[in-house]
């Protein structure tokens, strides 16, 4: 599946522009600058499918990707990020708390989770809006990279037990690294066989 082509769809900001719920979807939540889409740029072989910034707050729509012939890929704006204009802030968080209680087709969220700082008040949020929808989410901790193992055996048990007390949580975590390609084979693997 990862090998054909993905191709950008369209960005929407608003639920009416959504494409035609006509396909199994799966998307890329997380903190503004946690490295979504320099993920789906990772799943894809990618340089610059999905733009990536050092920036917080790159990524503003809800951006979606063709993979093959029947599933999206879905880039989502981030949360937790107070910098961007408050009326600007809060229309994306509208968007995107809308999107994942509301998206039938919404196989499965990826939350994503940096290594370095594990889940936050803000993650707890979303994930607690996740179990409410009944969203099945997944953990991807990223920028294994930049941390050392023991460092990431200790924040690897804080998200476990953070998790522990959200039902829609599935509880394999994937621990990835866009930069390394660490963890990206495991990920297209899971994708391609969401059912
Ligand atoms: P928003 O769209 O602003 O919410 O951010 P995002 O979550 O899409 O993050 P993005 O992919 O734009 O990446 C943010 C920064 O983190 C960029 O400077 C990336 O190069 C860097 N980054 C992403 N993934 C990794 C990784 O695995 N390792 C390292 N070292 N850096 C990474
Ligand atoms: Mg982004």
């Amino acid at each position: 599946l990862f090998a054909g082509p993905c191709d950008f769809v369209k960005g929407v900001t608003t639920m009416e522009a959504l494409p035609p719920a006509d396909r199994i979807e799966v998307c890329f939540a997380g903190r503004s600058n946690v490295g979504k889409s320099s993920l789906i740029n990772a799943l894809t072989g990618r340089k610059a499918l999905a733009r990536a910034s050092n920036t917080p707050g790159r990524t503003q729509e809800i951006n979606y990707f063709a993979l093959g012939p029947s599933r999206y890929l879905v880039d989502l704006p981030g949360y937790g990020y107070a910098e961007a204009p408050k009326p600007i802030v809060e229309r994306w968080q509208r968007l995107l708390k809308g999107y994942l209680a509301g998206r039938q087709t919404l196989r499965r969220a990826f939350v994503l989770i940096d290594t370095r700082h594990g889940v936050k008040s803000v993650d707890e949020e979303i994930l607690t809006l996740l179990d409410r929808s009944a969203v099945t989410f997944q953990v991807v901790m990223t920028k294994a990279d930049k941390v050392s193992q023991a460092e990431r055996e200790a924040v690897l048990d804080q998200v476990r037990g953070a998790l522990k007390k959200h039902p829609a949580a599935y509880p394999e975590l994937v621990m990835t690294s866009s930069e390394k390609g660490m963890g990206i084979e495991t990920l297209r693997t899971i994708v391609a066989t969401l059912g």
